[in-house]
């Protein structure tokens, strides 16, 4: 026996087994249906059920409440419980394939106390497009891959990365007393889906959280090549005033920009911070009464994506609005 799956939007149709994954049964089948991590992380493969049910064996972490209450699923994995009638978003005619490549250490610098800024040049990927928004692997000598966003639209063959220490961290404490200018490093790109796909110029709700600046740095870069920048309102969530590693360098960005508005907030300000204080998503709700009017871009760790989502679901912000990437430890649940 076989679940017989249809997608409103191209009519594809396909099948999928009993405890098989709707992504594997459009694969098997043809039909390219947007994905990235395929372990229920990033969201990516959001799939809106029209007709019929699925089930987990795992509830994905990638799927927040507020959308799986209005019938979303995770197509890398839900496993359908009937036939299905899905609207699902197929991966875009300009996907640019992944392919390997070998960087050289350009530039090795401190941005802050835990966020250094890595250039890599690769000559390879010289004529290699990706979208702003978009991540690299670094792949470590295990072979397991470690993924940064890039920090800046294409230029050339020179890629620039944001990346936070995490204690004790295989690759990133290695940026301090391991790795130098020169040092090569294999690579894998580019990858991901996350990246501007506003063509209707709504007002862009952009929200970062720490290094997930770099993702959203790079759209906004990208966007000054454009005509119709619509009103972008941009929120940049970190703990400590000493966090804001790009404060000065944002202001002067958001100024190249009409109706460019950037708040940061700080969740453990210093006593003499007069700015805004707390979660970075709980500012923009006491800040935005109208949540409709926006496409939400959303980028940093995976409690800050799901409290996002969540909030501004429930405030009237349509699901399929919302763009996000979760910088979660993606080889690790791999492994798992
Ligand atoms: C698509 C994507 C894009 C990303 N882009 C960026 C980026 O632009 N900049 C950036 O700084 N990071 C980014 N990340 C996160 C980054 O990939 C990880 O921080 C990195 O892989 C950690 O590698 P490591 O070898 O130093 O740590 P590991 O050796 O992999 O981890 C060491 C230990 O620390 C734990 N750990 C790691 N991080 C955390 C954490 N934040 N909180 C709690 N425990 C933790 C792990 O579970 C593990 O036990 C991104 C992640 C994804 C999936
Ligand atoms: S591809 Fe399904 S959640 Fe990432």
């Amino acid at each position: 026996m076989t679940y017989k799956i249809t997608v409103t939007e191209t009519s594809d149709c396909f099948e999928v087994a009993p405890g098989e994954a709707l992504l594997d049964g459009a694969e098997r089948a043809g039909v390219s249906l947007a994905h990235d991590c395929r372990f229920g992380g990033c969201g990516t493969c959001r799939v809106r059920l029209l007709e019929g049910k699925v089930e987990y064996e795992e509830q994905p972490f990638g799927l927040s409440e507020e959308e799986a209450a209005q019938g979303y699923a995770l197509a890398c994995q839900a496993q359908p419980m009937s036939d299905l009638t899905i609207s699902a978003t197929v991966r875009a005619a300009d996907y640019i394939p992944p392919e390997y490549h070998t960087a050289r250490i350009e530039g090795l610098d401190q941005l802050s106390h835990d966020v250094t800024h890595l250039v890599l040049r690769i000559p390879s990927a010289q004529d290699v497009r990706f979208h702003p928004g978009q991540y690299l692997n670094i792949m470590l000598e295990d072979g397991t891959p470690r993924s940064f966003s890039m920090a800046s639209p294409p230029s050339g063959d020179l890629f620039d990365l944001h990346i936070r220490r995490v204690p004790g961290g295989r690759f990133t404490e290695r940026l301090y007393d391991h790795y130098r200018v020169g040092d090569a490093l294999d690579v894998e790109l580019p990858l991901g889906e996350f990246r501007y796909q506003s063509e209707e110029r709504r007002p862009l709700l952009l929200v970062a959280g720490g290094t997930g600046l770099a993702p959203i740095k790079a759209i906004i870069e990208s966007l000054r090549e454009r005509e119709d920048v619509p009103e972008i309102a941009f929120y940049w969530g970190v703990r400590g005033q000493h966090d804001l590693y790009m404060d000065s360098a944002l202001r002067e960005l958001g100024q190249g920009f009409q109706g460019f508005h950037y708040v940061p907030v700080l969740s453990q300000p210093e006593s003499d911070w007069a700015g805004r204080k707390g979660y970075v998503h709980t500012a923009i709700c006491e800040d935005i009464s109208d949540f409709s009017r926006f496409d939400a871009y959303l980028c940093g760790p995976p409690p800050m994506i799901e409290s996002a989502k969540n909030a501004f679901i429930k405030r009237g912000l349509p699901v399929d609005r919302i763009f996000s990437d979760s910088f979660n430890f993606t080889h690790e649940i791999a492994a798992a």
